[in-house]
């Protein structure tokens, strides 16, 4: 059968990786959830207290990294290995959280993502979830959606997710982190957080995560 990329971009906390890994599962395809990407090199940089106002030490940190997916059995999807290490458990927390959209900024940074994120794409059957897949990533991709929600709804859903991983914090404070993230991931220079032209939008406030997951695969059957 053919294979598709399915770009899937939009707001912070949309249910996108849910939606995605869904997705991927019900067309056995792979899921590749690049937020983590962003995050994983945050936490290198934050554990290597690299200044990320300086370019030089920015490009000396990302010749020392690398990012690679490996699949877990018992979970079933693939967790983010740093240099060999699965630093999934370190990732999601409040202290990378509200860090990574300053290191997604980054020119270098963004480069050195998209190089591999095309590399794993290179055989398509992949769903990849993010900001810029379907305008920087994959601009061809046969497939592209748009996910958005009312920021509430998004924070409500952030909290239980964090909760359920034992992440202490409180719903205030996870609304203003989606608010923020989603200005400096809108306004940055570098392929900002923007629809792509032939993008259908999927507005998921009103939405069960299984409906999300249908709406797209109804959206991807037509493709295939
Ligand atoms: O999807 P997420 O919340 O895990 O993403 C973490 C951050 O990474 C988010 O604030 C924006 C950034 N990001 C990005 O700039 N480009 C991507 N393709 C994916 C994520």
């Amino acid at each position: 059968m053919k294979k598709i990329i399915i770009a899937l971009d939009g707001h912070a906390g949309c249910g996108k990786s849910t939606t995605a890994k869904a997705v991927a599962k019900s067309l056995n395809y792979v899921f590749i959830d690049t937020g983590a990407m962003y995050r994983a090199v945050t936490y290198y940089f934050l554990e290597n207290e690299v200044d990320f106002a300086d370019p030089t030490e920015v490009k000396k940190a990302l010749n020392e990294i690398s990012l690679k997916f490996v699949f877990n059995p018992e979970k079933g999807l693939g967790e983010i290995h740093l240099n060999n290490k699965n630093v999934e458990p370190f990732i999601r927390n409040m202290d990378i959280t509200s860090r990574v959209s300053d290191v997604a900024a980054i020119k270098e940074v963004r480069v050195f993502c998209v190089r591999e994120q095309q590399k794993m794409g290179e055989d398509k059957g992949i769903v990849m979830d993010g900001r810029d897949i379907g305008t920087v990533v994959f601009p061809t991709a046969e497939l592209k959606v748009f996910m958005t929600a009312d920021v509430k709804v998004r924070a409500k859903r952030r909290l239980k997710e964090m909760e359920s991983k034992g992440v202490n914090t409180n719903l205030s404070d996870v609304i203003a982190d989606i608010e923020n993230r989603d200005h400096l991931d809108s306004t940055r220079k570098e392929s900002p957080l923007k629809k792509a032209d032939d993008a259908v939008v999927v507005d998921t406030s009103g939405l069960t995560i299984q409906e999300q997951v249908d709406s797209i695969l109804k959206l991807a059957k037509k493709k295939l």
